[in-house]
């Protein structure tokens, strides 16, 4: 018995914000955006559409994919920082769209690592529970929500997009899609990327709006060192743990939040570039919908071949980060 990837699937909204818009947006340069991090191009979703509608259209078609209906699914979870609304959680506001039964929903909140977080979660609930066959696992963000756009500091990084996997319990499955995987988070850092209004702590009011606090702040130079040791590190315990070595690695998806970081985590974990996919250029930061973009982009192109050993490593706001190896 094992627990096995059947579907993935991905969506960006069609719009493209390219470094030159953002050039008659704010004080930058396509030159300094590009080799500070990698992103030439961003999608951005219209007004009407919300993450869970991302989601959905993700969903679609990595269903389709497995060859999975909505009403089979026992499960599904949104990982997203950008719910549609406080509650109820966009999971269930994806199983309606889907016209999916009436399966547990929840989302999972764990910024650009939530995708990681969730396969950890979900890949354990199929494992303890034959009640749950099949589930549906998803990354989605609009963080084009949340972006400051007066802000050149933050507003060249994100893009919004999703992505799913649907993971099946399978009785005849040779082996297990989860090889191993750590998980980890500093509270202590969590003011170095943060939202600070909307919250219980600060209640949306006219000075919240007025002090532009409904958008993401971060502190750039910190959480770029913390983002490189952290996925560096997990990503080494946890290849010693299954007593993989990185040159039996067919790939690493690292989460896309700056070429820079990606390049620096692949050189210390001895891996060549061309092992390690980016697609940072196309979509900048999606957070929790990156690593799940990378692995569909991946899938479709043919270029996962069964038994192959992939290293998913993630970091973002909380402060949250991980690895895990799966094999395909
Ligand atoms: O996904 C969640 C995790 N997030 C991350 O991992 C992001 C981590 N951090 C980073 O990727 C990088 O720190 C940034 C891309 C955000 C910034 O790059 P940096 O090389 O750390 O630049 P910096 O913050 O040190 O800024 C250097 C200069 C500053 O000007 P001065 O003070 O040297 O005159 C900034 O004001 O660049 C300036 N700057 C810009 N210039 C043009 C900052 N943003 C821009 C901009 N265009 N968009």
């Amino acid at each position: 018995m094992g627990i096995v990837i059947k579907g993935t699937g991905m969506y960006v909204p069609e719009r493209v914000l390219t470094n030159a818009d953002l050039e008659k947006m704010v004080e930058t340069s396509d030159e300094w955006i590009t080799t500070r991090t990698g992103i030439k191009e961003r999608h951005i979703a219209d007004e009407a559409t919300s993450t869970s509608m991302l989601a959905c259209n993700a969903a679609r078609k990595a269903l389709e994919m497995a060859g999975v209906s909505p009403d089979e699914l026992d499960l599904i979870t949104v990982a997203t920082v950008t719910p549609d609304k406080l509650f109820p959680n966009t999971a269930a506001l994806v199983q309606r769209a889907l016209g999916a039964r009436a399966c547990p929903c929840f989302d999972l909140e764990a910024a650009c690592s939530g995708l990681l977080y969730s396969l950890e979660v979900v890949h354990s609930i199929l494992k303890a529970n034959k009640n749950y066959r099949k589930a549906l696992v998803i990354g989605a963000e609009k963080l084009s929500s949340i972006v400051d756009w007066t802000d050149r500091t933050t507003c060249v990084l994100f893009g919004d997009g999703a992505a799913a996997l649907v993971l099946e319990r399978d009785d005849s499955a040779e082996h297990d899609f989860y090889v191993a995987g750590k998980l980890a988070a500093d509270g202590n850092y969590g003011d170095i990327l943060h939202l600070p209004a909307g919250g219980s702590a600060m209640p949306a009011s006219h000075e919240s709006v007025d002090g532009r606090l409904h958008f993401i702040k971060m502190g750039g130079q910190e959480t770029f060192k913390l983002a490189v040791t952290g996925m560096t590190n997990a990503s080494k315990e946890v290849l010693a743990d299954a007593g993989v070595a990185p040159d039996q690695i067919a790939w690493v998806i690292p989460h896309q939040a700056n070429r820079r970081i990606i390049s620096a985590v692949a050189q210390r974990l001895d891996v060549p570039e061309e092992r390690v996919y980016v697609n940072i250029f196309r979509y900048g930061n999606t957070s929790s919908a990156s690593i799940g973009i990378c692995l569909d982009e991946l899938n479709r192109a043919g270029k996962l071949k069964r038994g192959d050993y992939v290293l998913l490593t993630a970091f973002g706001g909380g402060l949250t980060w991980g690895a895990q190896l799966i094999r395909w």
